[in-house]
């Protein structure tokens, strides 16, 4: 009754979303998801999916069990698939040759193993996942080794879509991207990907590469975006010593068609799982082609970005008298940017722990983040409490920080908030959204970003 079935391996925060919007655009397809994390599995099933995303729910539940299924049984689902998607995670490695810079294939590789082992018919492999250059020549060779009956052709088509915004992303992307092989039988691998996204997708929003140029574009447009936002913190440290303000010169600067408005927003800092595994995996692959001035380059992006970071830290302590030991401090939102319950690599991480080697006692507040806050501070040494409410999470603090920008945050009752805290009053903008001369005005001693901060004693 199905036209083909297509099988994703990964069932996270991109095989998730993804496989979702698929099967409410393709009718016509089964889409079967699965994963080894059984817990998942099982969340996905129940129609609570288990990553926070605007949308995401009600499109999961629109098509669960007509067309898309979630489950663990990895080895039927390979041989049952025309189309397998693999999505699965690729951080980066932490131990042996290109620790914490390369990519760690190992999950990657064992999924490339587990095709091999259950195809009995010939199929089209599609790397979703972000993956070093060259990595489908790899997987070609590994499916292919001593397996001669089946043929596998190996696309890539990497995902651009953003956290948070992700069903929006996925509804309307700026472009699809495929990669194949220049043969014949790449040219109509690619050509079954394409039938799938004109579903929905203008086919002008359809291009297509060679294999690696789709590989390293996936590498580059997540290294541009990142640097954006390096670039623009690093003009909030030379705003602040200049007593100019960032807000102003990024609107000035953004202005300019040639470089347009987006991602130019001052911050304690970019997160996420893939802006920093990506970048370095981009500098790992430019040391290892011998281009060590290229590498160096994109690596100050990084660098940049804990600069930032540092900065923010150095800047409340100093603030505040030199000492935080004692001192109650509120993380408003934890995770790494607004609208997803996502920490990977978040700023506030960083900020939690320094804060607690200051031995404040802090307090974390997060309206999607706060199960993940709990294990990422796990095995941290000191007083953290964790609440959801802002207002109760704010009582009795001598500071605020902002950590994510979700809107929330910028409606609460500050001069409620205000009369609750111990005075001096402090108030940290990380990510510079709220009125900071409403908050000054109510008796705060406000600190945005890239801009002097605004003082009552
Ligand atoms: N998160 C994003 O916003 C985003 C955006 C674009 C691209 N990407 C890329 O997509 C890939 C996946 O990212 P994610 O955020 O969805 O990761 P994730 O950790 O949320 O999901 C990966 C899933 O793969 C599963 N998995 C691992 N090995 C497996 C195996 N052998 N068989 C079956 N399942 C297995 C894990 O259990 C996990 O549920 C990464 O390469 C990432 O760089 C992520």
């Amino acid at each position: 009754m199905f036209k083909k079935t297509i099988l994703c391996i990964g069932a996270g925060y991109v095989g998730g979303p993804t496989m979702a919007m698929i099967a409410n655009k393709c009718p016509d397809y089964k889409v079967l998801v699965v994963d080894i994390n059984d817990e998942r599995i099982a969340e996905w099933n129940s129609g609570k999916p288990p990553i926070y995303e605007p949308g995401l729910e009600e499109l999961v539940n629109t098509n669960l069990n007509k067309n898309l299924f979630f489950s663990g049984n990895v080895a039927e689902g390979i041989a049952e698939a025309d189309i397998i998607f693999v999505s699965v995670n690729t951080p980066t490695k932490t131990y042996g040759k290109g620790a914490g810079k390369s990519a760690d294939l190992k999950f990657w590789e064992l999924t490339a193993r587990e095709i091999k082992k259950y195809s009995k018919a010939n199929k089209i492999v599609v790397e979703k996942s972000t993956l070093p250059v060259r990595t489908a020549k790899a997987m070609e060779r590994i499916l292919h080794a001593g397996n001669p009956d089946v043929h596998f052709e190996v696309l890539s088509n990497p995902e651009f879509l953003a956290e948070g915004t992700a069903i929006r992303d996925l509804n309307t992307p700026d472009r699809v991207l495929i990669g194949g092989n220049e043969t014949d039988s790449g040219q109509k691998a690619i050509q079954e990907l394409i039938d799938i996204y004109s579903h929905w997708v203008d086919a002008d929003r359809i291009i297509t590469s060679n294999v690696w140029s789709s590989e390293l574009s996936k590498l580059v447009a997540n290294a541009f975006l990142a640097q954006r936002i390096s670039s623009i913190n690093s003009i909030s440290a030379l705003c602040e010593a200049t007593e100019a303000n960032v807000k102003d010169v990024a609107k000035a600067v953004g202005m300019d068609s040639r470089i347009g408005s987006k991602f130019l927003n001052a911050s304690v800092g970019f997160g996420g799982s893939c802006f920093k595994k990506d970048i370095l995996n981009l500098v790992y692959l430019c040391e290892h082609y011998g281009l060590p001035e290229v590498a160096e380059y994109w690596e100050q992006v990084v660098l940049m970005n804990d600069y930032q970071r540092n900065r923010f830290v150095e800047k409340i302590i100093q603030s505040m008298f030199n000492t935080l030991a004692g001192k109650q401090i509120t993380l408003l939102g934890f995770a790494f940017k607004a609208n997803t319950g996502d920490t990977r690599e978040s700023p506030a991480i960083y900020v939690a722990k320094s804060l607690l080697d200051e031995q404040a006692n802090i307090v974390i507040s997060d309206p999607q983040a706060l199960d993940y806050a709990k294990k990422d501070l796990a095995d941290c040494v000191g007083n953290i409490e964790y609440c959801e409410d802002p207002y109760t999470a704010t009582t009795g603090s001598h500071a605020i920080l902002i950590m994510t920008e979700w809107n929330e945050y910028k409606d609460l009752d500050y001069k409620k908030i205000y009369e609750s805290m111990e005075k001096p009053a402090f108030l940290f903008d990380g990510r510079n959204i709220l009125d900071h001369a409403n908050l000054h005005k109510i008796g705060f001693n406000v600190y945005p970003l890239g801009t002097p901060p605004l003082l009552n004693i």
